[in-house]
């Protein structure tokens, strides 16, 4: 038999959607799904995750069906599971603290239980398709116990886990009550990836003050066992990005939006729904720009689109609201009959229309208080095939690490960000051609295919390693 990747995570790249009755499948937002979507279909790999909805259990077969014919294996979640264990422990503990918005978490003990009792589930099917060489890829915030449950029952299995949000300082994860348990669930890996430096940093100063485990360097050993744990920026499909920008139906888009804008320049944000990507300071930092520099009125416009998000978490929801009473202050105010300073689309869009965006877009603004990488960045400079177009990139991105020649910014500095989209307005051709010719070189040659073998590689490293130690 060959030997297969198992992927595990929460989401997987695709959803289900129900229409007049009928599941549709319809694909995933967010990094994780958007960044492996592309790579996982090789061999006989397979991916396991939830499909996104409550699957009554009479029709929990077909959805197994729809879903194996694409390699990927539900985990169905019930609506407490949902409720408590998603919604709950992974959305209002997990990613708030990881994000350092400590005031937003909710250590309610009902949501441990759940994460634990879920956990164990996906350890279950995890069994179900798990056969001797093969590899478990274990992704993201969620399932930080799975590698320890598969490891309690499979001692031998090579695993591996990429978390794709930060890990946050330890003064501030050691706020969790269960924060012992959960470092530990992480050391059934083999191998432990995060995007930055700084990541790795912060889990082994957790993993050192909290455990009796012994760190030298990069290595932890923990129970006789030694798990390695490195950055490893994660890439996009550059090669998708590149090529959409030529095909005639985001050509056509291009050419309306173009037509729709005349000569005005466009600032593009993407973001889902989400209190950690900073929306409300953008829009403040561009009502300050109207206001300070009457100037720009009419000469661009705001493109934002807000992918909807986690909307049954109280804090989602406010945010929401909040956002679209700022627009609706902002366009009231400064609308013209001919000009509007906002657009503002609270949905997903197919991947052409957002290629004609990005590729279109003068300016994209990124700047969320803090992101584990943010792809978005990236997903632009690999559309800006001529080379033009500005990036403001905030320095909380994972992805200011890499793309320095964007024009850096403190999200929370509102003046900053003002300031610099006045730069990038004006930015010379030359220079903006410049910059965009480096990222594009990185964005290029550190693609998603590269990630994958980059972290494949090091964990079939650290296997024979802890083999020879043996
Ligand atoms: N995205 C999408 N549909 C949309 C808008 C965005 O699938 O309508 C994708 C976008 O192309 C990107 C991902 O969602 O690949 C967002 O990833 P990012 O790392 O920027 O942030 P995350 O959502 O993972 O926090
Ligand atoms: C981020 C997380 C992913 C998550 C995605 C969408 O990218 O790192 O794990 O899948 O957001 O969020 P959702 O809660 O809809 O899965």
């Amino acid at each position: 038999m060959v030997n297969k990747t198992i992927i595990v995570s929460n989401r997987l790249p695709v959803k289900i959607v129900e229409s007049n009755g009928e599941y549709l499948l319809s694909p995933s937002e967010g990094g994780l799904a958007t960044g492996l979507g592309s790579v996982y279909k090789k061999g006989d790999n397979i991916w396991i995750g939830w499909p996104g909805i409550d699957v009554p259990e009479e029709r929990q077969q077909e959805v197994t069906d729809k879903l194996a014919e694409l390699n990927l294996i539900p985990v169905f979640l019930t609506p407490d599971e949902i409720n408590l264990y998603y919604e709950g422990f992974s959305n209002e503990v997990l990613w708030p603290v990881f994000h350092y918005m400590v005031t937003y978490a909710n250590y309610e003990q009902t949501y441990w239980d759940f994460y634990q009792t879920v956990n164990q589930k996906f350890k279950d099917t995890v069994n179900v398709h798990l056969n001797e060489g093969d590899t478990v890829w274990v992704h993201d915030y969620q399932l930080l116990l799975l590698p320890g449950l598969i490891r309690e029952v499979q001692s031998h299995v090579t695993i591996g886990f990429f978390q794709h949000i930060p890990f946050p300082s330890y003064e501030i994860f050691r706020l969790i009550p269960w924060r012992d348990e959960l470092v530990e669930g992480m050391f059934g890996a083999d191998l432990l990836g995060f995007h930055t430096f700084d990541d790795v940093r912060h889990f082994l100063s957790a993993a050192s003050r909290l455990t009796s485990a012994k760190i030298s360097d990069n290595v932890v050993t923990f129970k006789e066992r030694q798990i390695v744990v490195e950055s490893f920026p994660m890439g996009i499909d550059e090669l998708k990005f590149r090529s959409l920008v030529t095909e005639p139906a985001v050509v056509e888009q291009i050419a309306s939006l173009k037509e729709t804008m005349q000569e005005r320049k466009i600032v593009l944000t993407i973001d889902r729904l989400d209190y950690s990507k900073g929306i409300l300071q953008r829009l403040q930092a561009y009502e300050l720009l109207l206001q300070m520099h009457p100037e720009y009125i009419d000469h661009l416009s705001l493109y934002m689109i807000v992918v909807p998000s986690r909307d049954t978490v109280p804090q989602y929801k406010e945010l929401r609201d909040q956002i679209d009473q700022l627009v609706g202050n902002i366009n009231a105010t400064y609308r013209t009959l001919n000009w509007l300073p906002v657009h503002y689309f609270y949905r997903s869009f197919p991947i052409e229309f957002l290629s004609a965006l990005y590729a279109t877009a003068d300016i994209c603004l990124v700047t969320p208080m803090r992101d584990g990488m943010n792809l978005v960045s990236k997903e632009y400079v690999a559309s800006r095939t001529d080379n033009t177009g500005v990036l403001i990139l905030s320095e909380m991105a994972g992805a200011s690490k890499e793309l320095n020649d964007a024009l850096i910014v403190n999200p929370n500095n509102i003046g900053e960000v003002m300031r610099t989209i006045v730069q990038a307005f004006n930015m010379s051709p030359e220079e903006q051609a410049a910059r965009m010719s480096v990222m594009r070189g990185i964005v290029k040659k550190f693609d998603i295919h590269l990630w994958v073998k980059n972290f494949m590689d090091k964990l079939e490293e650290v296997k024979q390693l802890q083999e020879s130690l043996l």
